[in-house]
């Protein structure tokens, strides 16, 4: 049997509550959840992380939660601040949650200095920094000079080489503290890890959603480890473009068309296209659609969801799974006209579970629309991560898990 991924890595449960007492942990979070009004819309990924929280604030460590939220690219943007998010926090954590509108320089470091045991500070966007995601090791030098140890429990961004995610584990462990995953990675990393090391065959794959980009790459390596690849949303566009389809106004990327061709001729029969699409002149709401073969899409198109052959083919595949990977919607679901192909993946995959399979469902949308249909429930396992799980799953190393402390190689915890 292959080597979980999880077993190189400390985790929380590796440090005696003893070694944390009195001490700063940093850790850092993936709060980027959805706001509406100014407050969460959403609270999963931050109720995920509880059980650290309360496990560091029960071992009376001095919690400073690092965490971006969406893409402000290293300038200040009010409509990104975190301070919604430590509202929920608050609600949600038995200890006090400040949260402080900064998030570097002396500012934090005096702020952590009077930070009692046992208490929680959430600090401003890790994004408002450019260093951020240039993963620059001033910036985490920085965070290191007040931080003892650090637990990674940003499973949704551990696929991301940044200062928060990657340098300042380093620059923690460089000054001899411990950096180690929290809760929701080791669980992360034991589910996807048992899909990776003994999967139930046959392993179906689907993937979909709009963020294309990177994600052809990762079609190439998830190929040698899935029976089938079922492909829908604005990547199978650029697949439907390689083959010589038209394609119309639709989301493409030409530029990877001849690499999509070149995955094709090697996949064969275990990538599985959309045969059919719904169309319209525009992914807009309430505009007039009709669902054609693939081959009738007219130049004047833009391909906003699988048709209903498709769903029914996608749902046939699904339904003698014994182990499914969805990540990504297959059509534009946030438009009533362009949702019922992703609904129906849905439905397949939750009675795919119900059947004996294990279903894995990552991705904020793929996971908003498990939930839509009301079916989130019945899915093996919900992902916190979309690119993670799937860079994971396609056996990537990740850079935020690179970055932790080992395990000796005898099973005994070492720095
Ligand atoms: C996510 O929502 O997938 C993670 O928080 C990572 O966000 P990013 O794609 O902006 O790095």
């Amino acid at each position: 049997m292959k080597r979980s991924p999880l077993s190189p890595w400390k985790t929380l449960q590796d440090l005696e509550p003893a070694l944390l007492s009195g001490t700063v942990v940093a850790l850092r979070a993936d709060f980027n959840v959805p706001l509406g009004r100014g407050r969460v819309s959403d609270s999963a990924r931050i109720e995920s992380t509880i059980p650290t929280i309360d496990h560091l604030v029960a071992a009376g460590a001095r919690v400073v939660i690092l965490s971006h939220l969406g893409r402000p690219e290293g300038r200040v943007r009010p409509e990104f601040t975190l301070r919604p998010v430590a509202d929920c926090l608050d609600g949600l954590v038995e200890a006090p949650v400040a949260f402080l509108p900064h998030i570097g320089g002396d500012a934090v470091r005096d702020a952590v200095a009077g930070l009692a045991q046992g208490s929680v500070l959430l600090l401003e966007n890790t994004r408002y920094l450019a260093g951020e995601t240039a993963g620059d090791p001033g910036l985490a030098a920085d965070w290191a000079r007040w931080a003892d140890h650090f637990v990674l429990d940003a499973f949704g961004t551990a696929h991301r080489a940044h200062a928060s995610t990657a340098g300042l584990p380093h620059a923690v462990r460089l000054k001899g503290g411990e950096a180690v995953a929290g809760f929701l990675v080791a669980q992360e990393l034991d589910v996807l890890g048992g899909v990776l090391d003994d999967p139930g065959r046959p392993f179906v794959g689907v993937i979909g959603g709009a963020k294309i980009s990177g994600k052809i790459d990762v079609i190439a390596a998830l190929l040698a480890r899935v029976d089938v690849l079922l492909i829908g949303g604005a990547m199978a566009n650029t697949f439907l473009l390689a083959m010589g389809l038209q394609t119309g106004a639709s989301l493409v990327e030409a530029e990877r068309a001849e690499v999509a061709r070149r995955i094709l001729e090697a996949a064969g029969s275990r990538l599985v296209l959309p045969v059919d699409c719904v169309v319209a002149a525009s992914l807009t709401a309430g505009v007039e659609t009709r669902s054609v073969d693939r081959s009738a899409v007219t130049a004047e198109d833009v391909i906003g969801d699988v048709g209903p052959v498709t769903a029914a083919l996608f749902g046939s595949y699904l339904a003698g799974a014994g182990t499914v990977v969805w990540n990504g919607p297959v059509g534009a679901f946030e438009i009533d006209a362009f949702a019922s192909g992703t609904r129906a993946v849905a439905l397949s995959a939750a009675a795919a579970a119900e059947a004996g399979a294990k279903v894995i469902v990552g991705g904020g949308d793929s996971v908003a629309a498990v939930r839509s249909a009301g079916v989130a429930a019945r899915i093996t396992h919900v992902s916190t991560g979309g690119g993670a799980s799937l860079d994971l799953l396609a056996g990537k190393a990740l850079p935020g898990l690179e970055a932790l402390s080992e395990r000796s190689p005898a099973g005994n915890p070492r720095r």
